[in-house]
């Protein structure tokens, strides 16, 4: 097999922001939808920053929630546990399947109460939604995704945002939307990038179906949705808010999951093109879910030894030809050990891709509307890994948890219909 050095690999961070923050993603309830608190975010951000051979220092957080699982509007407990460990905050406010945004609003407004500049200096960024585009559209929808939300309400919501914090330093963080990477070229949601100072995507070339989507393909499937979503949003900042790959679970289409398979995926996507170029919130160091048959997490009961070696190799498996501004198939064709079919997916139609599903939202959100009951996730198509499911708990109040992905991606798997 052919090696090939990084030189060239770097230009998939032209349009980047300027700090390209390592963290992982992190849901607001475990595996057994139990709700976390402060001490279970400080086991994990401890052991984010304490990964043995890790290729930089993994002190940011992505979070998809600002509320506290099963309150109705109290802070997350994880902004405590950052404020411990000086852990970097990409907010999140979950949007899919309602038409106020005020709960998680409020929970902010309580978080600067409480804790000040302690908690708003830690805040690098702010997503407003999740995934919601994706479930709205017709993959997600071919799917069942579970509801998502339009571009209009998307906007809507972060106009909401910046008008409640227009005195604040809360109204000057970068604000986004995470969504799955294929949402991005579908003209209508346009006025979404519009509305955003940065674009967030999910991209799992695991879930790719029918575009065979095996882990020695993964580093062109990346490098194809990453620069079609890049050509398609107008030279805005990418941060990448979720890739990886099992370690762990049944095959998907031709990707197998296995530990090995996961160190091919860090190395070949994460250290070749993401890590210290592009903002990154890899999925994941904890699973969330427990209905999840994949096991994302790269460490074991939050060790900071890891499952596999996290340290970047020199060179790299997947091909380039050192252009990865626009055409996946140019990108293709030069490999060598590539087949042919990597190339003729890459020039096809987003749509049946799927990238992700997996996870994430996992993780969380919190939901709050118990009418809807967007039964999950994501799907795959294109995905994004996460979609949020929310589960209906039977928490003491009637807010729903959103545990998302990772029951997504098993409602896919199963056909969805028996989460509705
Ligand atoms: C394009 O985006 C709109 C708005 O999000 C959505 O309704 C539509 O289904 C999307 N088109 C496809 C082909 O997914
Ligand atoms: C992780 O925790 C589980 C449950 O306590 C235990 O069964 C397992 O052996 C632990 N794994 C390691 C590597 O310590």
């Amino acid at each position: 097999m052919k090696v090939f050095t990084a030189v060239a690999a770097t230009s998939l961070a032209a349009g980047a922001s300027a700090e390209n923050w390592m963290g992982f993603n992190s849901g607001a309830v475990k595996t057994d939808n139990s709700a976390k608190f402060k001490s279970d975010w400080l086991q994990e951000f401890k052991t984010a920053q304490g990964l043995k051979g890790a290729p930089g220092t993994f002190n940011s957080v992505r979070l998809y929630t600002n509320i506290q699982s099963y309150s109705e509007s109290d802070p997350i407990e994880a902004f405590e546990a950052a404020i411990e460990t000086k852990t970097n905050l990409l907010l999140g406010i979950w949007t899919s399947g309602t038409t106020s945004i005020d709960k998680e609003l409020t929970a902010l407004q309580k978080a600067i109460d409480k804790y000040g500049d302690k908690f708003l200096d830690l805040v690098i960024g702010i997503s407003i939604g999740s995934e919601d585009l994706y479930r709205d559209s017709a993959t997600g929808r071919a799917n069942k995704g579970g509801v998502g939300n339009g571009p209009e309400q998307i906007v809507k919501f972060i106009g909401d945002y910046k008008k409640k914090f227009a005195d604040s330093k809360l109204g000057k963080v970068p604000i986004g939307h995470v969504d799955t990477w294929d949402v991005w070229p579908n003209s209508t949601n346009k006025v979404v990038i519009d509305a955003v100072d940065w674009v967030g995507l999910d991209e799992y070339p695991y879930y790719e179906t029918g575009k065979h989507n095996s882990i020695e393909q993964s580093g062109q499937r990346f490098d194809s949705a990453f620069n079609k979503a890049k050509a398609a949003i107008g030279g805005k900042p990418i941060w990448v808010t979720e890739t990886g790959w099992p370690t762990d679970g049944p095959k998907w289409d031709e990707a197998q999951p296995s530990v090995e398979n996961a160190k091919y995926y860090w190395n070949e996507i994460g250290c070749r093109q993401l890590f210290n170029k592009v903002p990154t919130f890899w999925y994941n160091l904890r699973d969330s879910n427990g209905e999840n048959k994949q096991t994302f997490a790269i460490t074991e009961n939050l060790s900071t030894t890891p499952k596999f070696d996290l340290s970047c190799p020199k060179t790299f498996k997947t091909p380039t030809d050192g252009d990865s501004s626009s055409s996946a198939s140019k990108s293709a064709t030069a490999s060598g050990s590539a087949t042919a079919s990597g190339t003729s997916s890459a020039t096809g139609s987003a749509s049946t891709s799927g990238s992700g599903s997996g996870s994430s939202g996992s993780e969380s959100g919190s939901g709050s509307s118990s009418g809807s009951n967007p039964a999950s996730g994501s799907g795959s198509q294109a995905g994004s890994a996460s979609s949020g499911t929310p589960v209906p708990t039977a928490g003491a109040n009637s807010v729903q948890i959103f545990s998302a992905a990772f029951t997504a991606i098993v409602a896919v798997a199963v056909g969805a219909t028996t989460l509705l």
